[in-house]
C-alpha cells in the first residue's frame, strides 16, 4: 500500500498486522516484495555443537530478495545484524480495515505495537 507517498509493506504475524517501508536498510531493496519463512533455528548440545536445524514457524522472517538480509517479521530487527532494522508503521486494524497511524523509528518490542 502507499501512505503519505511512502510504499509500505503489511503481514499479518500471529494475528497481529505489522508494517514496514519498502525500503531495505542493507541497500534500499524492495523489502516486503520478499519472501516470509519459518526461522532456522539450530539445537545445541552441551557443547554447544548444533545436533540439529529445525524450522520456528512462530517466528517468521522476511527475506530480502536482493541480497537475503533477514528480518524478524514481528519487530523488523535484522536477524544477522540487529544494529540494522526495517522501519516500521503503527498499523491498527478496525473493522475488517487496517489503518496506518504514522511510521515508527525503531521497531517496537516484542508483543507490542507501539512504535512511536
Ligand atoms: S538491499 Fe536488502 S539485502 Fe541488500
Amino acid at each position: 500500500v502507499s501512505a503519505e507517498g511512502v510504499e509500505v509493506g503489511l503481514l499479518r504475524v500471529g494475528g497481529t498486522i505489522v508494517a514496514f517501508e519498502n525500503v531495505c536498510p542493507h541497500q534500499g531493496g524492495p523489502v516486503c516484495q520478499g519472501e516470509v519463512l519459518g526461522r532456522v533455528e539450530a539445537v545445541l548440545d552441551d557443547q554447544k555443537r548444533v545436533v540439529q536445524e529445525r524450522v520456528a514457524d512462530a517466528r517468521p522472517v522476511v527475506v530480502c530478495p536482493w541480497h537475503g538480509h533477514t528480518f524478524d517479521a514481528a519487530t523488523g530487527e535484522c536477524i544477522t545484524d540487529p544494529r540494522i532494522h526495517l522501519r516500521r508503521w503503527r498499523a491498527v486494524e478496525r473493522d475488517g480495515r487496517i489503518c496506518l497511524a504514522g511510521r515508527g523509528q525503531r521497531p517496537a518490542a516484542e508483543g507490542s505495537d507501539d512504535a512511536g
